[in-house]
């Protein structure tokens, strides 16, 4: 999935932390379909954990600064993103690599992306200087 114009949210330094987010789903998806994948799993949910966290962290702060209306919903959201990651990585030391999981997860973070970022981290927009 693609970052466009509708997910801008006035910040240049929370919309390149997106575009990241957006081309690792979008370079992970395009490792499962060209068959590879299992070796490089557990890098990518790691290291979608801990940026995402970063993210997450530098954008609330940026809402409470600027005392932003959608602050509460987005930390909640945040939490919940990160608690779905969190179970992810625990299914996948448990159980390992699987495919469908894999693709599954994808879409959940692409929906999550496009929900997330379309509805709450674009309010930073009514605040932003
Ligand atoms: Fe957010
Ligand atoms: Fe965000």
């Amino acid at each position: 999935m693609k970052w466009t114009e509708a997910y801008a949210t006035g910040s240049n330094e929370v919309d390149e932390q997106h575009k990241t987010l957006f081309l690792m789903s979008e370079q992970f998806r395009e490792t499962l379909d060209a068959g590879h994948g299992e070796g490089t799993y557990d890098l990518f949910i790691e290291f979608l954990s801990t940026y995402a966290m970063t993210h997450f962290s530098y954008e609330e702060d940026c809402m409470l600064a600027h005392l932003c209306p959608a602050a509460d919903r987005n930390k909640v959201e945040h939490c919940n993103f990160t608690q779905f990651i969190d179970q992810e990585v625990e299914r996948f030391r448990r159980d390992g690599f699987d495919r469908t999981v894999a693709y599954n997860l994808l879409d959940t973070i692409d929906q999550w992306l496009d929900s997330h970022i379309g509805k709450v981290d674009v309010q930073l927009k009514t605040v932003m200087p």
